[in-house]
């Protein structure tokens, strides 16, 4: 009897995992992606790099925040990581929000950008980091977000796990006013978010 108890409850708990997980990816991330967005205050014409962007939830929504700008957004198109994971599903998610005109996709590495130095003033990277095997794939991702940002540009990492590592990652390549948050509600688990600023001049 205890063992069917105990059965049923573990049953439960897993299928309120799986809905809240549902529900946070459906739903929560989209929210998640415009508030964190929309608190960055841009001025609307910004060139933006998503690292990992997958079916587009971040690069998108930024794209409805940019109408003088553009976003860009770069993946190795890893099916088994994340479904939607594809170029069309990301420009097809982009013409559906009327944004077509100012977002691209690109196949490139986040540890090995195809960009020059300076080329962004915004970098994001959303559950995508953490994907990557070890520590120091994690870093090179991090020091090439850096790099590609433009003097005065911002980083926006948002990831469940190694926020930490990012933060110090972030400012060892040079990043200040890095910042981590508390782990935020609207998606499951909870995620947080790591910010920073390319200093205007060198130090
Ligand atoms: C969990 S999905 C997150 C997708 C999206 N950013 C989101 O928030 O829904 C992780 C994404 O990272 C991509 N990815 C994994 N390793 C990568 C790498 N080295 N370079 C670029 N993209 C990568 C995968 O293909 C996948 O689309």
């Amino acid at each position: 009897m205890e063992a069917v108890r105990i059965g049923v409850s573990a049953t439960a708990a897993g299928g309120l995992c799986a809905l809240l997980l549902v529900c946070g990816s459906r739903w929560g991330k989209a929210r998640l992606a415009r508030a964190l967005l929309r608190r960055l205050a841009l001025r609307g014409d910004e060139r933006m790099l998503d690292l990992g962007c997958g079916s587009g939830v971040m690069l998108v929504t930024a794209g409805t925040l940019l109408p003088h700008g553009h976003a860009v957004g770069v993946d190795r198109w890893l099916a088994w990581q994340q479904r939607g994971s594809d170029p069309r599903t990301c420009l097809a998610n982009a013409a559906a929000l009327g944004v077509s005109d100012r977002v691209r996709v690109a196949t490139a590495d986040m540890t090995a950008l195809p960009f020059p130095d300076a080329s962004f003033d915004l970098v994001t990277a959303s559950l995508s980091v953490q994907t990557l095997r070890d520590r120091a794939l994690r870093r090179a991702a991090v020091a090439e977000a850096v790099r590609v940002l433009r003097p005065g540009g911002r980083l926006l990492i948002l990831d469940f796990t190694h926020t930490r590592q990012y933060a110090a990652d972030a400012r060892a390549a040079g990043l200040r006013e890095v910042r981590r948050s508390r782990p935020y509600g609207p998606v499951f688990p909870p995620v947080r978010t790591v910010t920073g600023r390319k200093p205007r001049t060198e130090p």
